[in-house]
């Protein structure tokens, strides 16, 4: 079928849409439900269905002939170590860490928090948790113990999974004393923490609450799955918002099979058999959605690679996975091109590998910027395609769809450079003014999704639905409010160009500068602060403080800037890359009192912005851009 009409299909009869797409999967138990409307005022889908995922991505794989193929290729240049690991192999490893973990008291509904670096036993630590009926809540490495408190108090973790370490280029990191001092931090004490230990570097287990990772696998008895209903939380995965506060995002199990399923093969053209590499992290929702669960319910082998574009050990490493293990496709955030293309210009790294495997390239996770695309698409010579979602959506709102056997009219590979393309089947996309009134093709506004969303999409936030509600459907009633600005050209091409809240994305990653401003503004030297996003040649956007000094304090620029810097890193993260804080005499604010954060963020971006009616004061934002420049920045 031809796009328009597999969108037209679900625009008219969503439900009889995905009531047909749900035999995609195999259930333990067909949904006699297709959508349901919650008590919360959000919906779900296959509400009664009966599935695991676990056995989506592994048994049934088996089951289908797969076993000796590949799941998994572990890659990781920083260690030196390679494994290609089976269907057969991946699905005993997790049924026997399912087996571990029950007799440490999991089971299913119960939550577990997993902070992993990218080894094939974090791939593991999610699927047994899936088998079990578990809830895993997989934290990315870069974040502090305080962001991890954070997460173990609103999770409620039984037990914690983690490694003795983690490798960032050269350096070493231990979890270990990262997870006690979360736990040290936090009000709810997980029971136990298990930990993978790698030769690199040795945790100290020294309390009885620290198990050893292969020890508690000793004598076990793998477990069977455990059926879940298709309303039943797979994970959590907590997500910056515009407080300090982030927002556990819930995924399903029964929609989240469904979707992902016909992502993979409609929107990125895969089938059972490629070779598919999520350039990600598990700590994203890319590498739960196209590093995990995705390619294996799909029975591809997917890439578990452990390394960076560059330094790892040089800027061809993606090359080199690529022509060694004949990736058909991936998926990759622009940053990493970007890196790369700094370090090789002319990417000759590149022509000394073979890459005929690739079919395409889709890119996300930020903006793609028209340098980047056309440097990578000369190089390669294959589409490069820029597609959006968000961790909320699990998977892409608006994608070419190469798996479509006649994929559009027009060439589907086609760009348009600077959109991310047309709205997939159940995104019923608009563009609407502060009001809520649809704007006309070539406005930009608020970019929303008529009600419900298609399977897949978060429906909740852990422990607290009314945030769901107040966060998403509130603002525009009806829609869900993506967050994120832009406008539809007349074909219908959607085109982003930004958040159009406090939430940044550095290096591809989503922060909040609310939390960060949290952190600044309890220095006691600071009056008040506003954390923007600045443009960055490579990381796309970097954080930059504007900090006001409280009166009469008597405190060095440069010495405010180094402690507001260490402050950030020791309670957000290293991820943050908040490494600049500029004094400022005052912030624009309205009459009100309220800071003209919109306008602050069009400064930072050197974009062109209307003096706002309501400031107190114009000549602040004339002080601030020259104290911006003063500073370094364009
Ligand atoms: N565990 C511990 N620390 C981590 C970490 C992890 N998993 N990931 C990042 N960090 C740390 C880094 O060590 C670095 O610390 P430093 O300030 O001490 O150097 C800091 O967080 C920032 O890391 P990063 O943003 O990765 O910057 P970098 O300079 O180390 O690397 C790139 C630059 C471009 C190579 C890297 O950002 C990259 O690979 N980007 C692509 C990201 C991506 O694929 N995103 C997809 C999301 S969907
Ligand atoms: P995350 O939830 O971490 O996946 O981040 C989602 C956010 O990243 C979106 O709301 C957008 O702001 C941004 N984003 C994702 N994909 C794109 C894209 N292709 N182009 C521009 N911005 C994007």
């Amino acid at each position: 079928m031809a796009y328009t009409d597999e969108y037209r299909s679900a625009l008219e009869n969503g439900e009889r849409y995905w009531t047909a797409q749900a035999d995609r999967i195999h259930w333990f138990r067909k949904p006699q439900t297709t959508l349901k409307e919650t008590a919360s005022g959000t919906w779900s889908w296959y509400p009664d269905g009966e599935l695991n995922s676990c056995y989506l991505a592994l048994d049934h794989q088996i089951a289908e002939g797969r076993g000796e193929q590949v799941a998994l290729y572990y890659d990781s240049p920083v260690t030196d170590t390679k494994q290609a690991i089976t269907y057969n192999a991946l699905r005993d490893k997790v049924a026997l860490f399912a087996g571990a973990l029950r007799n440490q008291g999991v089971n299913k509904g119960d939550t577990v928090l997993i902070y992993m670096p990218m080894i094939p036993e974090a791939a593991v630590a999610m699927l047994a948790c899936a088998r079990l009926g578990a809830v895993h809540s997989v934290v990315f490495g870069g974040f502090a113990p305080n962001e991890m408190a954070i997460r173990i108090d609103d999770a409620e973790p039984k037990v914690i999974l983690t490694a003795s370490c983690g490798i960032e280029f050269d350096k070493t990191i231990a979890y270990k004393p990262l997870v006690d001092q979360a736990i040290a931090g936090a009000k709810h004490k997980p029971l136990c923490t298990i930990v993978c230990q790698r030769p690199m570097l040795k945790a100290d287990l020294n309390s009885p609450q620290d198990l050893d990772w292969e020890q508690i696998q000793e004598g076990v008895m793998p477990a069977e799955c455990v059926p879940v209903r298709g309303e039943d939380p797979l994970y959590i995965l907590y997500t910056s918002g515009t407080t300090g506060q982030p927002k556990g995002i819930v995924r399903d199990n029964g929609g989240h099979a469904v979707a992902l399923s016909y992502a993979l093969n409609n929107v990125y053209g895969m089938q059972a058999g490629d070779v598919w590499w999520g350039a990600s992290d598990i700590g994203w929702v890319v590498g739960h959605s196209f590093i995990v669960y995705g390619p294996l319910m799909g029975g591809c082998s997917s890439i578990f690679f452990e390394g960076k574009p560059i330094r790892t050990p040089d800027a061809g490493t993606y090359w080199r996975v690529i022509a060694e293990y004949g990736v058909n496709s991936m998926f990759c955030a622009p940053t990493a091109f970007r890196a790369i293309r700094k370090e090789d210009p002319n990417g000759e790294l590149a022509k000394q590998h073979d890459l005929s495997s690739l079919r395409w390239i889709f890119v996300a996770g930020e903006k793609l910027d028209s340098s980047t695309y056309y440097w990578l698409s000369d190089l390669l010579q294959v589409p490069v395609l820029d597609h959006w979602w968000q961790t909320e959506t699990g998977w892409p709102m608006t994608s070419p769809m190469m798996g479509l056997s006649c994929p559009t009219e027009s060439d589907p590979a086609e760009p348009r450079l600077g959109s991310t393309h047309r709205p997939l089947p159940g995104y019923d996309i608009r563009v609407l003014d502060a009001e809520g009134n649809e704007l006309p093709d070539g406005e930009a506004g608020h970019i929303c999704v008529r009600l419900p969303m298609p399977p897949g999409v978060a429906w909740s936030i852990w422990n607290n639905d009314e945030r769901f509600v107040s966060s998403y459907l509130t603002a525009f009633p009806g829609y869900y409010h993506t967050g994120d600005g832009g406008y539809r050209d007349d074909d219908g091409y959607i085109y982003i160009t930004g958040r159009t809240d406090d939430v940044i994305n550095v290096a591809g990653h989503r922060l909040s500068t609310g939390e960060m401003e949290e952190v600044v503004s309890a220095h006691p030297a600071v009056a008040e602060c506003a954390v923007i996003g600045v443009n960055d040649e490579i990381k796309g956007q970097l954080p930059v403080g504007l900090v006001v000094i409280k009166a009469g304090e008597e405190i060095d620029d440069a010495q405010l800037e180094a402690e507001l810097v260490r402050r950030v890193r020791e309670q957000v993260g290293a991820l943050a890359c908040f490494r600049r804080a500029v004094v400022v005499k005052r912030l624009p604010k309205t009459r009100s009192g309220k800071i003209l954060r919109a306008t602050l963020r069009k400064i930072a971006a050197a974009e062109p912005y209307k003096m706002p009616s309501t400031i107190d004061d114009a000549s602040i934002l004339d002080e601030i851009t020259e104290r911006l420049k003063q500073a370094g920045f364009e």
